[in-house]
């Protein structure tokens, strides 16, 4: 493997349009964090980048909504989001914005390159334009009627009442969302990137050259690469964000995926010119071929910086790409796609409300399920199971018994070890190489698993300290208590050092109960008598004798039942709300008459029996007692009802509809069946039993 002088980390650019929720921490920001830490910790030379993403449509969509400008939106939300990510540990070198001088400069001096050395297409295309305001629309600017199911309110690029995607120009009389105005199509000229041009290179550099890949990552390039790449416009018709930097290219600005990522380097750009002692460059972290890129994102950004960033990076020239780019799956929540307009989610800036202090517990529980190879889901009962049975009963618990029997025996002093026994030094072997089997790990982004052997120590330390039992023997065999105190605060020291990338706070505090300070930062001496170096995990003499402890504290508390309770009753609540929000009566049908109504005949009847309709997932067969007869009818509801449930109910149904044949089964009639707002089938039954063969009427 290539020995590079530096790595340069990027996490991607969150939209400054909203909070951040556990979905972006879990995917993006909490492994970014961990794997810069390790990093340092491990001696190289690194950069984490960061920065908020301020333009694009929502961001415009928002301000209108709101009554303000977009640059008051990306002000709230930079600040918050900036705020929320400090107080979550993660640890940016610089955490800059995509609205900042230096930037806007950056971004449109990078794309004049492309275009001056022909780069770039110019195409003309057909787009939707308002004449009453001079403006050409975004497809989620515009609203017309659904072709398809005829609601009259669907959007530009999908109808939200048939669910199907759109493209704006199939819609009836499409109006701008904005004004109301009616919109006509209008040619405009964009600049494309021929992204097809440089298909055979994304091949040969990731199909062959980087097989290393994630398989998730790997798989979405190739079915990429797989089909034929077609040129994409870098600019856009919109008045908010940079200006397209070319002479008649008024009312333009640079698509938003084409500036975003450039943020990363003029952020670099940002850091190194306020501090060049330090941080040199910025060409030394993006155009030299001895730095390592590593680019943290979710997988719906997969795309954008495996393929068409990496196009933006080669057409220009000069530039390093990415070495490797470990993009996480979804995290859902309570089983449930995280959404930020229905609100589910849970907010960074909320769960600090709600459990203050508990930052590490999060990034524990988030790293526990990082959706590392497939979507995964966080519940606040598995969060609470991480925090009372993980870090209190474990990590905590060792960790408290080791420090107090210290404080009880020795008076804090760490006590003269006598010569190992057998179990010693078969408890020592066991956290011999844990090192590098956490180097192996970290090395190749399977963070869960890594966390997994820091937590792992403690069960070494729970068990050895269980197994020998120093308060029992405390009267009887001092020299052996001494042993293994000594040794469980050799343990405890090991503890600190491997968690550190992965709870910084705790951490930190431990090293406080410790009395020694972490080397996060090699470059940073450190004055302490007790210094704790990755260099040193798995050693067992980072303690020296005699060094004094102060007085220990709780590393973690136990998270009660009632405040689970308090967050999931907060989600049922949304639920309802959002069930509630989306439920909208469908319009009144036409008028009809008594006698269309009178034609029908509605009968009340008691169900015999209920099966499933044989190789049908949908169908139920009815046998009823209709008053007269066995009647046998067939409905669409088995995905409602167990059959069993039905047996002695009574049903509506339509007694005079021709008999029709389905799988084989004559079904003589239509069983009625209220629709919920969801689709869910619920059968009508009268409030009370009547007798069957009733009308309704
Ligand atoms: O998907 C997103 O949230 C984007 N704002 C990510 C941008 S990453 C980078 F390119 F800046
Ligand atoms: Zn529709």
């Amino acid at each position: 493997m290539k020995q590079y002088k530096r790595t340069t980390i990027t996490a991607a650019l969150p939209y400054a349009n909203g909070g951040v929720h556990i979905g972006h921490m879990a995917g993006v920001y909490v492994p970014a964090d961990i794997y810069a830490r390790y990093l340092r910790m491990r001696g190289q030379d690194v950069m984490f980048v960061g920065g908020s993403d301020e333009h694009g449509v929502p961001i415009t969509i928002r301000a209108r909504k709101e009554g303000i400008t977009p640059q008051d939106v990306v002000d709230r939300y930079h600040a918050l989001i900036k705020e929320s990510f400090a107080e979550f540990g993660i640890s940016f070198d610089v955490y800059s914005r995509t609205t900042s001088a230096t930037h806007h400069e950056f971004a449109a001096a990078f794309f004049r390159k492309l275009y001056d050395e022909g780069k770039l297409v110019e195409r003309t295309t057909k787009q939707f334009y308002d004449q009453t305001t001079g403006q050409f629309k975004t497809d989620r600017d515009i609203v017309g009627e659904c072709p398809y199911c005829h609601n009259p309110e669907a959007n530009g690029d999908q109808c939200e009442k048939c669910g199907r995607d759109l493209d704006p120009t199939e819609l009836i009389n499409p109006r701008s969302k904005e004004s109301g105005a009616q919109l006509v199509l209008k040619d405009t000229n964009n600049w494309f990137l021929p992204l097809n041009e440089y298909s055979a290179w994304l091949k040969e550099w990731i199909l062959e050259g980087h097989k290393e890949w994630r398989t998730n990552v790997y798989g979405q390039c190739k079915s990429w690469l797989d089909m034929d790449l077609q040129p994409r416009a870098m600019t856009r018709d919109l008045d908010w964000g940079i200006p397209v930097p070319v002479e008649g290219a008024e009312g333009k600005v640079l698509y938003v995926w084409f500036d975003a990522p450039i943020g990363y380097i003029s952020n670099t750009k940002e850091l190194c010119e306020s501090n060049p002692g330090r941080w040199g460059t910025w060409q030394q972290w993006w155009q030299d071929e001895d730095t390592r890129l590593v680019h943290f994102i979710g997988k719906d950004n997969i795309v954008f910086h495996c393929i068409i960033f990496p196009v933006m990076l080669k057409a220009h020239g000069g530039y390093i790409l990415p070495d490797n780019v470990p993009a996480n799956e979804f995290l859902n929540l309570e089983g449930d796609k995280i959404s930020t307009s229905r609100n589910w989610a849970v907010w960074l800036h909320e769960y600090l409300r709600d459990f203050p202090g508990k930052q590490d517990v999060l990034r524990y529980a988030l790293t526990a399920s990082a959706p590392e190879t497939k979507d995964n889901d966080f519940t606040w009962a598995d969060f609470q199971a991480r925090n009372n049975n993980e870090l209190v009963a474990v990590y905590g618990n060792f960790v408290n018994r080791a420090l107090q029997l210290t404080q009880k025996y020795y008076e804090g002093r760490v006590p003269q070890p006598e010569a190992l026994n057998d179990y010693d030094r078969q408890t020592l072997a066991e956290f011999a190489d844990v090192k590098a089997r956490m180097e192996t790990l970290l090395d190749s982004f399977k963070l869960r698993e890594a966390q997994k052997e820091a937590m792992n120590l403690a069960r070494i330390g729970n068990k050895y300290l269980a197994d020998s039992e120093p308060w029992k023997l405390i009267k009887t065999d001092p020299d052996r208590v001494r042993t293994v105190i000594n040794l469980s605060l050799q343990l405890t020291a090991n503890l600190c050092i491997a968690f550190a990338p992965f709870l910084p706070n705790s951490s930190e505090r431990l090293a406080g109960m410790l009395a020694a300070s972490m080397q996060t930062r090699p470059e940073e001496k450190v004055e302490a008598s007790v210094v704790l170096a990755w260099n040193r995990l798995g050693s067992t003499d980072l303690l020296p004798v005699g060094h004094q402890l102060p007085q220990p504290s709780l590393l973690f508390e136990k998270i009660d039942d009632a405040a689970i309770q308090a967050q999931t009753d907060r989600l049922a609540r949304i639920k309802q709300e959002n069930i509630a929000a989306a439920f909208r009566p469908a319009e009144v049908k036409a008028p009809v008459g008594y006698d269309d109504f009178e034609r029908l005949d509605i009968r009340v009847g008691t169900v015999l029996e209920c099966q499933r309709v044989k190789k049908s997932n949908k169908l139920l067969q009815f046998i009823i007692d209709d008053g007269m007869e066995r009647r046998t009818i067939l409905s669409g509801i088995a995905a409602y009802y167990e059959p069993q449930q039905l047996v002695g109910r009574q049903v509506c149904f339509i007694a005079n509809f021709p008999p029709r044949k389905m799988m084989g089964i004559e079904s003589q009639g239509m069983i009625l069946s209220a629709v919920d707002y969801d689709g869910t089938l619920r059968v009508v039954t009268p409030e009370q039993a009547v007798r069957p063969g009733c009308q309704v009427g």
